[in-house]
C-alpha cells in the first residue's frame, strides 16, 4: 500500500516473452489469440476518440500512465497540497491545476475523475463525482462504511455513470493468469481460496504515512479489514463469486498504542477471516499490519489445480495437478494494452492495465472490469468481517450490492 515501485518480485512477474509460446501451445489461455493481432497494432482500441480526465491526489495517484494512453487526455489535476499538484501536472504533462476536487469537478470540459485520496474519502469523494455528472474511478478501497454502499449503488443506479476502482491486485499477471485458467476450465471445481494482503507497519504509530506535518493521517489505526480488497479481489477477480458469511478473529501487539487510540475505535492490528460464497466455497482472507511476511498473494485450490503465488516465505510460483498448463513462468499479458503502455508498471505491473481498462471502457461505452457491482463486493466483506471480530468471530451475513 505504499508508494511502492516495482519490486524485485514485480519484475519478475513481468512476464519473459518466451513463456507465451508455451501458453499458447497449452492451448489454456483464453484470448492469446487477440496477442497476435495486437501486436501488429498500436492499440487494442480502434478509436481515435480521447477521454478528457482530471486526476486528483498526488501521492498513489501519480503512479499512473493517463498520459501514455492513446485514448486519454489529462485535462487538469487537483491536489490540496501545491507540491503534489505541480507533481501530478509534471508527471502527466498537464498545465491546468485546481486546488481541490471539488474546483476541479466544475470544469465542463472533464468527463471523468480519478479519485486517489485517502481512504476514508473515497465514497464522499466519488459521489461528488458523479453528482457532477461524471465518470470516476478511484483507488482501493470503494468505502469504509457500508452505508457508503448503499449510496454509491444507488448513485450509479441512478445516473449510469461508469465507476471502477482501481483493485492492483486485479490485474497483478498472476491474477490475470489464473482468471484466464478459470476461465478455461483448468481448475476444475475452484473449492477453497486463501487469499492475503500483509504489509507490516501500515497504520502504527512508528509509520511514516500514519503522520503529516505532525498530525495523524487517515493510515493512523486504520483497521486491517477496512482494507479487504487486495485479498478478496483475488478471488473475485478470478472467479466473480461473492462472499456471502463471514467469521473473522483480530489481534493486535500489546506494545503497539496506535491500535489502542485511533479515530475507528479499532483494536487490530491483524486480522484472519473464514468466509463461505455463493457457492458453497471456503476462503480463508486475511490482513496483516503486524508481523514480518509480506506481500498481496493467493493460494486458488481446485479439483484439477492448485495454483500457488510465490511467497515471502519462501513458497515458489507453482501449478499442481493435471489441470496445469505447461509453463516455466507466467505468459505476458501486455498484448492487451495499447503499444505505449506496454512496460513495467507498480504493483505487479497493474497499473498500466489499470488506467487502460478505464479509458476502454470509456471508449467502448461498457461496464469496466472492477465495476460498482465488484468493487463493493470486494469491499463490502471486509467491513462485516471487522465487527465479526469485535463480536469476537461471531458469524454475519453480507449484504449483496448486485443489480436486483
Ligand atoms: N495497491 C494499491 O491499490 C494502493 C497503494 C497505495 C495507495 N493506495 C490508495 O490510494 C489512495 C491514496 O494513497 P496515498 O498514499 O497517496 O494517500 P495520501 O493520504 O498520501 O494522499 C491523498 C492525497 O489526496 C489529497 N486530497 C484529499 N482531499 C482532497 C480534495 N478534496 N481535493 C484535492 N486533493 C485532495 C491530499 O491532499 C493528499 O495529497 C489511498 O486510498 C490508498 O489507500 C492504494
Amino acid at each position: 500500500m505504499g508508494m511502492s515501485g516495482m519490486t524485485r518480485r514485480d519484475v519478475l512477474a513481468q512476464a519473459p516473452k518466451a513463456a507465451v509460446a508455451g501458453a499458447l501451445a497449452s492451448g489454456l489461455v483464453s484470448g492469446m489469440s487477440g496477442q497476435a493481432r495486437a501486436e501488429a497494432d498500436d492499440s487494442p482500441l480502434k478509436s481515435d476518440r480521447k477521454i478528457r480526465v482530471g486526476i486528483v491526489g498526488g501521492g498513489f495517484g501519480a503512479s499512473f500512465q493517463w498520459h501514455e494512453d492513446p485514448n486519454c487526455t489529462v485535462r487538469a489535476v487537483s491536489d490540496l497540497r501545491p507540491d503534489r499538484r505541480d507533481h501530478l501536472m509534471k508527471t502527466y504533462k498537464c498545465d491546468k491545476s485546481y486546488e481541490s476536487l471539488e474546483k476541479l469537478i466544475l470544469d465542463k470540459d472533464i468527463e471523468a475523475v480519478a479519485v486517489f485520496t485517502g481512504a476514508p474519502d473515497h465514497a464522499r469523494h466519488v459521489l461528488t463525482v458523479m453528482n457532477a455528472g461524471k465518470h470516476a474511478i478511484s483507488a482501493v478501497p470503494a468505502c469504509i462504511q457500508i452505508e457508503d454502499a448503499y449510496k454509491m449503488k444507488e448513485m450509479k443506479e441512478k445516473t449510469g455513470l461508469k465507476y471502477m476502482m482501481a483493485e492492483t491486485s486485479y490485474y497483478r499477471q498472476n491474477c490475470i493468469a489464473a482468471r484466464k485458467l478459470f476461465q478455461d476450465g483448468a481448475f476444475g471445481e475452484l473449492f477453497y481460496s486463501e487469499v492475503e494482503y500483509y504489509h507490516p507497519g501500515i497504520g502504527a504509530h512508528k509509520d511514516g504515512l500514519s503522520w503529516w506535518n505532525g498530525k495523524k493521517t487517515w493510515r493512523y489505526g486504520l483497521p486491517p479489514m477496512f482494507y479487504p480488497t487486495h485479498s478478496t479481489g483475488l478471488l473475485i477477480g478470478v472467479t466473480g463469486e461473492r462472499l456471502t458469511d463471514v467469521s473473522c478473529l483480530g489481534w493486535a501487539p500489546k506494545d503497539e498504542i496506535a491500535w489502542k487510540d485511533n479515530v475507528y475505535n479499532n483494536p487490530f492490528g491483524s486480522c484472519m477471516a473464514l468466509m463461505k460464497t455463493d457457492r458453497g466455497h471456503m476462503c480463508r482472507c486475511g490482513v496483516f499490519w503486524d508481523g514480518t511476511a509480506h506481500g498481496e498473494r493467493a493460494q486458488w485450490f481446485g479439483t484439477k489445480l492448485t495454483y500457488y503465488m510465490a511467497s515471502s516465505g519462501g513458497q515458489p510460483f507453482a501449478l499442481k495437478g493435471p489441470g496445469a498448463p505447461k509453463w516455466s513462468d507466467l505468459p505476458d499479458f501486455s498484448y492487451m494494452l495499447p503499444k505505449s503502455m506496454r512496460h513495467a508498471s507498480g504493483h505487479g505491473g497493474s497499473h498500466t492495465f489499470l488506467t487502460h481498462e478505464f479509458i476502454a471502457a470509456l471508449v467502448e461505452d461498457r461496464e469496466p472490469a472492477v465495476n460498482l457491482y465488484e468493487a463493493l463486493a470486494m469491499t463490502a466483506p471486509g467491513l462485516v468481517a471487522h465487527q465479526s471480530a469485535l463480536k469476537g468471530g461471531e458469524q454475519l451475513k453480507v449484504p449483496s450490492f448486485d443489480k436486483a
